[in-house]
C-alpha cells in the first residue's frame, strides 16, 4: 500500500461526500457546508489517496492573526483503518498548523470514539473539557481536546540522544537534521575474554561511561544542557539491564532540567542514521540491519508512521555468527573484523556451507527471515572432521566460505525484498556493515537491479546516540508529544513502536 497525501480542491467534493456519508451517517456534513469549507481561504483540506482512490481526508482551520488552529474533521475509509493513514493525515495537519504559526490546536471528538481519541493522544492532544450531548440526534457528548505546538515551533530543535542498548554507550546531539556531536564509548574490550557481550558487564560499563560521554558530547557541540530542547533515549529493543541505565539517566535528566523526553526505538534509530548522513531519508526504503544483536529486514514507508518488520533472524544475529565462528577458528573477539581479515586470502568457493532458510519450503514461511545457527554448526563440524582425520584445514578458505554464505543470504533476501515491494532503495545499518564482502556484494547486486544503495559512514552504522537524537528531532518536528515518564526499558520492543 502506498498512500499519497495531497491538498483537496473543490473538484474532489463528490468523492469526499461519498466518504463523508459512509463515515458519519447521522452527523455527516451537508454538501453545501463542505463546499464552503473547501473554498474558504482560512481552511486547509487534505486527501489520502491510494492510487486514484480516496481512502481518507482531513481538514484544519486557522484564522489569520489567531494563535489557534482547529481540526475540523478527519475520516479514513472503513476498510483502510488501522493502517496508519490517520497518522499520516494528522502529521500533515499539525505540520500545516505549525507553518501557519499556530501555538495550539483544538478539536472535538465523539466521547464514544475511542479510536480517534487514541490517535489524537499520540499527537499530544489532551482532553480539556466536555460538551454535553453535542452530537445530535444521538445525544453523544463531545470531548474538547487541545495540544500545544510550543516545541514544534522551534523548527530545528536541539536534541540530545542517549543509547545504551548493547555494549556502546552513545550520546549524540543534533539540531534539526544536522549532526552536532556523536560520542561513543564501547565496553567491547571487557567482553573479549567471554567471546560475546555479557549483559551485566555492559550495564555496569554504561553506568561508568555515561556521564563522561555526555560531557564530551556537550563539549564537542559547544553547548550546555540549558541549550538542549529535548532528550531522546533508546528504550528498546536491547539488553534489559543495559537499556535501564540509559532510560534511568534520561528520565533523571528530563526531571532535573524540565526538558521533554522522547523514548525511541533502537532499530528505527539505525534507519534514521541516514538523515544524519545526507540530510533526509528517502522513502520507501528497505533497511537491512545487521549487528551483534540484530538481523532485521525492514520496509520503511515513513520513518515515524510506517515501519514494517519483514523478517529477522530466528536464532543467532549475523554478527553473533561471525563472533562464534571466529572462536571455532581460534580467532579473537570481535570475530567479524578478524574473519574479514583472514578471508581476504581465502577461496570463498572452497567449501559450500549451507544458506539458511533459502530452500523452497523455508522460503514459503520464512521468505525474509534469517538463520545462522545451522551454518555455525556446519563450520564447527567441518573443523572437527578435519581435526579427527588429522587433516590440515585452511582457515582462510573456511573463513572466506563462511563469510560468503552469510553475505549471500543477507543480500539476496534484502534485494528480493526490494523487488517484491517495488522499492528502489536499500539502506544498510549495524556493525556488520563494516564487512568488506558484504559491501562488495551489496554494491554488485544493487547495481545489477537498479537499486540505490545507502551505507551511512561506519560511525553512524554502529550503535550511537546521534541516531536516537535524530529520531527525537523528527518526532518533535512532526508535532509529536513527548513520552510520559512511565515508559520502561523493553528488550523486545517491536519496530512498529517508533516512540513509546
Ligand atoms: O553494531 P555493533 O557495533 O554492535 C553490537 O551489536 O553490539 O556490531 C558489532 C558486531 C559484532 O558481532 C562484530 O563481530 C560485527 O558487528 N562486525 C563485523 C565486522 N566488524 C564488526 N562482522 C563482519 N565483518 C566485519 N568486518
Ligand atoms: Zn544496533
Amino acid at each position: 500500500m502506498s498512500i499519497v497525501i495531497k491538498q483537496a480542491t473543490l473538484l474532489d467534493l463528490p468523492e469526499i461526500m461519498k466518504l463523508e456519508t459512509a463515515s458519519f451517517a447521522n452527523d455527516a456534513w451537508p454538501e453545501e457546508t463542505f463546499r464552503s469549507e473547501l473554498g474558504a481561504n482560512h481552511t486547509f483540506y487534505i486527501l489520502a489517496l491510494e492510487g486514484d482512490e480516496l481512502v481518507g481526508y482531513a481538514g484544519l482551520s486557522k484564522l489569520p492573526g489567531s494563535d489557534q488552529a482547529d481540526i475540523q474533521t478527519i475520516a479514513v475509509r472503513e476498510d483502510k483503518r488501522g493502517l496508519g493513514i490517520g497518522r499520516l493525515l494528522m502529521n500533515s495537519l499539525t505540520q500545516q498548523a505549525t507553518d501557519l504559526d499556530a501555538k495550539e490546536i483544538f478539536l472535538e471528538v465523539r466521547a464514544d470514539n475511542s479510536i480517534a481519541q487514541k490517535l489524537y493522544k499520540l499527537f499530544g492532544f489532551k482532553q480539556i473539557g466536555t460538551r454535553k450531548k453535542y452530537y445530535q440526534p444521538d445525544g453523544v457528548d463531545a470531548f474538547i481536546m487541545k495540544t500545544d505546538l510550543k516545541l514544534k515551533k522551534n523548527k530545528e530543535p536541539i536534541v540530545l540522544g542517549i543509547e545504551t542498548s548493547c555494549d556502546e554507550t552513545g550520546v549524540g546531539i543534533v539540531r534539526g537534521n544536522t549532526l552536532l556531536a556523536n560520542i561513543i564509548s564501547s565496553s567491547m574490550d571487557k567482553h573479549a575474554i567471554f567471546g560475546g557481550v555479557v549483559p551485566e558487564i555492559a550495564a555496569r560499563a554504561h553506568l561508568e561511561a555515561l556521564t563522561p560521554v555526555l560531557d564530551e558530547a556537550l563539549e564537542k557541540a559547544n553547548l550546555t544542557l540549558d541549550d538542549i530542547d529535548a532528550i531522546a533515549v533508546t528504550n528498546g529493543p536491547g539488553l534489559a539491564g543495559a537499556l535501564m541505565v540509559g532510560v534511568g539517566a534520561a528520565k533523571a535528566l528530563s526531571v532535573a532540567t524540565g526538558k521533554p523526553i522522547y523514548a525511541v526505538n533502537h532499530l528505527v534509530g539505525h534507519v534514521g542514521a541516514d538523515i544524519l548522513d545526507r540530510g533526509e531519508l528517502q522513502t520507501p526504503t528497505i533497511a537491512l540491519l545487521v549487528s551483534g544483536g540484530h538481523t532485521s529486514l525492514l520496509l520503511v514507508r515513513d520513518l515515524l508512521n510506517d515501519v514494517e518488520l519483514l523478517g529477522e533472524t530466528i536464532d543467532d544475529a549475523a554478527g553473533e555468527a561471525f563472533d562464534k565462528v571466529a572462536r571455532v577458528l581460534g580467532l579473537s573477539y570481535p570475530g567479524g573484523p578478524e574473519i574479514d581479515r583472514v578471508a581476504k586470502e581465502g577461496n570463498p568457493a572452497a567449501i559450500r556451507f549451507p544458506r539458511g532458510l533459502t530452500l523452497p519450503k523455508d522460503m514459503e514461511k520464512h521468505r525474509y527471515d534469517f538463520s545462522f545457527s545451522g551454518l555455525k554448526t556446519a563450520v564447527a563440524r567441518h573443523v572437527e572432521l578435519a581435526e579427527s582425520k588429522n587433516e590440515e584445514i585452511s582457515i582462510a578458505d573456511v573463513a572466506a566460505s563462511f563469510r560468503e554464505a552469510v553475505v549471500d543470504v543477507l543480500i539476496k533476501k534484502a534485494v528480493s525484498a526490494c523487488e517484491d515491494f517495488g522499492v528502489p532503495r536499500l539502506l544498510l545499518g549495524g556493525g556488520v556493515v563494516a564487512n568488506a564482502r558484504l559491501r562488495e556484494v551489496a554494491k554488485e547486486h544493487c547495481e545489477a537491479n537498479g537499486i540505490e544503495l545507502r551505507i551511512p559512514p561506519f560511525s553512524l552504522c554502529t550503535d550511537n546516540g546521534a541516531m536516537i537524537a535524530i529520531v527525537g528531532s523528527q518526532l518533535i518536528m512532526a508535532g509529536r508529544a513527548p513520552s510520559t515518564l512511565d515508559f520502561s526499558a523493553e528488550s523486545t520492543l517491536p519496530v512498529t513502536t517508533v516512540q513509546s
